[in-house]
């Protein structure tokens, strides 16, 4: 037996003015993203933004359905439109943002575990990483310099 250590290294940075313009611009679009989320259920509004290399931006929020699982998050709303819209482009930045229309949501969130298995396929497919940038609605942004950072152990199209 060996014991095998993985390592997630991530910046965290105060508030999002300690970005880069581009990042924080990045931002502003997955607030807008956010704001105009369909979360009549749960309440809980969450916008992504990507900048592709063809410096286009693609955003997406969260999408909630009467029936519960049909509803999908807003990272995959955004990485599936990219993907449907530009398949040639490659996603370079992606920005993260939640909000709960119930609190002050004032922490970091990151993307839900089925939204990083379905980002690691666009960063696989490209061979490039993606950056990733989440906040809540205010306060300290976290960034991945990688969607492989966010998840060890990923499973991937090589096994099949
Ligand atoms: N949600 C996202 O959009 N992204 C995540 O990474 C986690 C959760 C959405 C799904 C649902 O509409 C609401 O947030 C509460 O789970």
């Amino acid at each position: 037996m060996k014991e095998v250590r993985l390592e997630t290294v991530l910046e965290v940075y105060n508030d999002i003015s300690e970005l880069p313009e581009s990042i924080q611009a990045l931002m502003a679009k997955a607030a807008e993203a956010r704001d105009k989320a369909y979360a009549p259920y749960s309440k809980f509004n969450v916008g992504a933004a990507i900048r592709l290399d063809n410096n286009e931006i693609v955003t997406g929020s969260n999408q909630e359905n009467a029936s519960y699982p049909s509803g999908l998050c807003a990272e995959r709303t955004a990485v599936y439109y990219a993907n449907a819209k530009f398949p040639k482009a490659k996603m370079i930045e992606m920005a993260l943002t939640a909000s709960s229309q119930k609190k002050l949501t004032a922490e970091p969130i990151p993307p839900c575990g089925a939204c990083r298995q379905a980002i690691a396929e666009y960063e696989n497919k490209q061979n490039h990483p993606i950056e990733i940038y989440f906040m809540g609605a205010e306060g300290k942004v976290v960034k991945s310099p990688s969607l492989a950072n966010l998840l060890p152990l990923l499973f991937e199209s090589s096994v099949l």
